[in-house]
């Protein structure tokens, strides 16, 4: 086996110009093209965070699907993150992908950010942590990550274009500080780099910020590649340090690259560079023949299903708790209410979404969990007011045929979904040959009505329900600006069919296939969506009272829906979509034990919070949410969450801008965004950041100091065991002052468990980053000397035991 280095160096000798050019760019959606005359086979990615998709963007390839990144975050355990990417690197091992699109460190600034729930956290250091673990399981499983999206998209808004304006020192110790502390504590192979514009250079070309700080200064030696479809331009990408141009196959790489080698304007010694970057990753994962990888022996085999439930169940903030409405007491009855908890929403969309082999909703969690005859249900209300992809009740499959109605191939479509890239096409299907697709199979409904069907995607469909033919015409693109759109863009509504439920109906969608010229992918995408009959919401609503009246407790699961949630658009507010709100007022008037569960990957604003009993955040939990919910809901289990993220009002919440203004969005805010924000604007949120309740109480006994080692003794002093997670907050006091600092600061955590009674103790150890600060004048961080208050705590609101600390 030859030594890395050599081994890349001998591989990069062997290759001419036009070969090292073609290595820098996607053959297609997904991978780079092998080079056999060096031993290179081709470098496979695949999105994303809470699952690894592969290739295929179908439900017949399924993944694990755990809780969304927002939950991971929650559980404010790297080591957990760190089993998440041992997971995520035995299942891209197992679909054949070398290297995951994930973690997305970018931060929660405003809370309508469409990611929101896809990133971890509002606080740098939290999310540092977090992704250095994911990072390190990830890369222990022999696979490579890119660490996304650099730097500043935390929002969708005109997201190919914006120009973020960011100061020196936001930027250094907000936006770029989780990417830091990943080169830092775990040397990412990978890093993907953003779509938007920083400070006047979009990030494929950011020389300074890719090539001095995050190469230069941090010393990190991955490979960059850009997100889809970010690269423009071949000579300003290369210069500015981008290593791989992506998707394939028409690229601002390959024989465009090689051309500007050839007419002067870039040197081949730089194309040289790039090269070698893909060679390490190549070396890393074991694509490059001969070549020992980085990890020899994959870990031992996880258990995909169980560690999901842990995850979730770990990830659950209970943030109220009146009168221990929680746990459940045994033996009593539940009225389980809401149309999530029916139909499980367990995952954000966009680039983020896999297809799990099974999801449990809360109702089949409860019903496996609660003895017979304990459990009643009813929708309440339904948030879905819009039509979404057809999924329940649906058996369709794709039938692919030529211009002259030659059948060429069939795909599998179950729920009416269609994202074939590139080569991932039905068998015997090409792009050439392909002129229409038809979904076509059956519709058993479950509710009898009025059902809207519809379409997704941009182009010309023919829509028949029950054979009658309800659209036949070109649907144009709503928004033309995202060229994601028909992945991400609205539903369209054509028709309108009374239905009985029961009784099958045939449904058939034609689409014509034609993908205009100028789009660099072959990629075939649409879908039929699909609405049940909206039954009055008042008796829906009464429905659920009369449930809820006759139970003890009343279970409220409330949720956003993607289109609410979602990669590609911002959100417009944070209310909890159609009328769930009065639901939950109404349920809670009927039965004062009423705990409302809420299903949304980030915050949503809870109007009603003093008036019911409980409320336990579940965020998008993942396929085993509901199993995790009936875990955490019966006491099998605690809830482990602290949020990662203040939750408040829109009116309220300090920084929410999203939409630029001739395509600038300045972040006025400086360092002040999520609680740094709030505290400075003195404003109370609806649940601090750090706050969640266990099923247990802990006083804190004792705070030493020992250089920058803080030792917290505290003590279980509830009834069961539990685990505490001990947040230290850095105050700076009179003596340690500098200009606009936050009040506080979150500087290091740690978790304990104890038994009921036991004292158990915790260090925590600070960095001399937790008191630097970037000088924008002399370019550089400065260590702020002085005294600060160490406060240790359940949350930033909750602080139980200080000590000072001069440096
Ligand atoms: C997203 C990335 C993702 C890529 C590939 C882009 O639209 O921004 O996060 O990895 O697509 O799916």
């Amino acid at each position: 086996m030859a030594e890395t280095g050599a081994a890349v160096e001998a591989a990069l000798g062997k290759l001419d110009l036009d070969a090292k050019t073609r290595l820098l760019a996607g053959q297609d959606m997904w991978s780079l093209p092998a080079l056999p005359e060096i031993g290179l086979r081709s470098l496979v990615m695949s999105d994303g965070p809470i699952g690894v998709r592969g290739v295929r963007w179908t439900a017949d390839d399924p993944s694990v699907a755990l809780p969304s990144p927002t939950a991971l975050a929650a559980a404010w355990d790297p080591e957990l993150a760190r089993r998440a990417g041992t997971l995520l690197a035995q299942e891209a091992r197992r679909k054949g992908v070398d290297v995951l699109l994930a973690p997305t460190v970018n931060l929660h600034r405003s809370p309508l950010g469409g990611r929101h729930f896809e990133a971890y956290s509002e606080d740098p250091y939290l999310t540092g942590r977090i992704a250095t673990g994911y990072v390190t399981g990830v890369q222990e499983g022999g696979v490579g990550t890119t660490v996304k999206h650099f730097v500043a998209n935390d929002a969708e808004t005109d997201r190919f274009t914006v120009d973020n304006l960011v100061g020196e020192r936001a930027l250094r110790e907000l936006y770029l500080a989780p990417f830091e502390a990943v080169v830092e504590n775990v040397r990412p192979w990978g890093i993907m780099t953003a779509y938007n514009t920083v400070n006047g250079t979009t990030m494929t070309e950011h020389h300074r910020l890719v090539n001095e700080v995050l190469r230069g200064e941090w010393g990190f030696d991955g490979f960059n590649v850009s997100d889809w479809m970010a690269a423009r331009d071949t000579v300003g990408a290369l210069k500015g340090g981008l290593d791989v141009a992506m998707p394939g196959p028409r690229t601002v790489y390959g024989e465009a690259l090689a051309q500007a080698v050839r007419d002067g304007q870039v040197e081949e010694s730089e194309v040289d560079e790039a090269v070698r970057r893909v060679l390490l990753l190549a070396a890393r994962v074991g694509a490059l023949a001969d070549v020992a990888p980085a990890v020899a022996e994959p870990p031992a085999p996880v258990d995909g299903e169980a560690l999901a439930r842990e995850l979730a169940r770990r990830s659950f903030v209970l943030v109220r708790n009146e009168h221990e409405t929680l746990p459940l007491r045994p033996n009593g009855t539940v009225a389980l209410i809401g149309a999530a908890a029916r139909d499980a929403r367990v995952l954000g969309g966009g680039s983020a979404t896999v297809f799990p082999a099974r999801t449990v909703s809360p109702l089949d969690g409860l019903t496996a969990a609660l003895p017979d005859g304990a459990l009643t249900y009813a929708v309440g209300a339904d948030p879905t007011t819009e039509l979404a992809v057809a999924d329940k009740g649906f058996a369709l499959r794709a039938v692919c045929r030529d211009v002259d109605g030659n059948i060429l191939g069939t795909g599998s479509a179950p729920g009416g979904q269609i994202q074939w890239m590139g080569a991932d096409l039905p068998e015997g299907v090409t792009h050439e040959r392909l002129h229409t697709v038809e979904l076509t199979g059956t519709f058993t409904p479950r509710d009898t009505g009025p059902h809207t069907f519809g379409v997704k995607g941009a182009g010309a469909f023919r829509l028949a329900v029950a054979g009658t033919t309800y659209f036949d015409d070109v649907q144009l693109p709503a928004d033309d600006t995202d060229p994601f759109e028909a992945f991400f863009g609205s539903p369209v509504p054509h028709a309108h069919p009374e239905l009985t439920a029961g009784e099958p109906v045939e449904v058939s969608l034609t689409h014509v296939y034609a993908v205009p010229e100028e789009f660099p992918l072959k990629v075939v995408a649409f879908a039929l969506a699909h609405l049940e009959p909206q039954r009055d919401a008042d008796e829906l609503i009464a429905e659920a009272v009369e449930a809820a009246r006759a139970a003890d407790t009343a279970v409220v699961v409330v949720a956003t829906t993607d289109r609410v949630e979602s990669e590609g658009f911002d959100r417009k507010d944070l209310r909890l979509p159609g009328r769930q709100d009065d639901l939950v007022r109404a349920v809670a008037a009927a039965n004062p034990n009423t705990v409302v569960v809420v299903n949304a990957g980030s915050p949503v604003e809870l109007p009603w919070r003093e008036d019911v009993a409980a409320v336990l955040l579940t965020w998008f939990p993942g396929q085993e949410g509901g199993a995790a919910l009936a875990d955490v809901l019966t006491g099998a289990h605690e809830p482990g969450g602290r949020l990662p993220t203040t939750w408040g009002s829109l009116t309220d919440a300090p920084v929410t801008q999203v939409t630029p203004v001739d395509g600038e969005l300045p972040y006025t805010e400086g360092v002040f965004i999520g609680y740094r924000a709030w505290e400075k604007e003195g404003r109370t949120p609806s649940y601090p950041f750090g706050h969640g309740l266990g099923y247990t109480d802990w006083t804190y006994e004792s705070v030493d100091i020992a250089g920058s080692t803080i030792t917290v003794r505290l003590r279980n002093t509830g009834e069961r065991p539990g685990r505490e997670v001990v947040q230290v907050y850095l105050a700076p006091t009179g003596t340690a002052p500098a200009p606009d600092r936050p009040a506080r600061w979150l500087a290091g955590f740690a978790a304990v468990e104890a038994g009921p009674g036991e004292s158990t103790e915790v260090t925590v150890d600070i960095r001399d980053r937790a008191f630097e600060v970037w000088d924008e004048a002399d370019h550089r961080w400065s260590f702020v000397k002085g005294s600060y208050e160490i406060q240790v705590g359940r949350s930033i609101a909750d602080r139980r035991i200080t000590a000072t600390i001069t440096v």
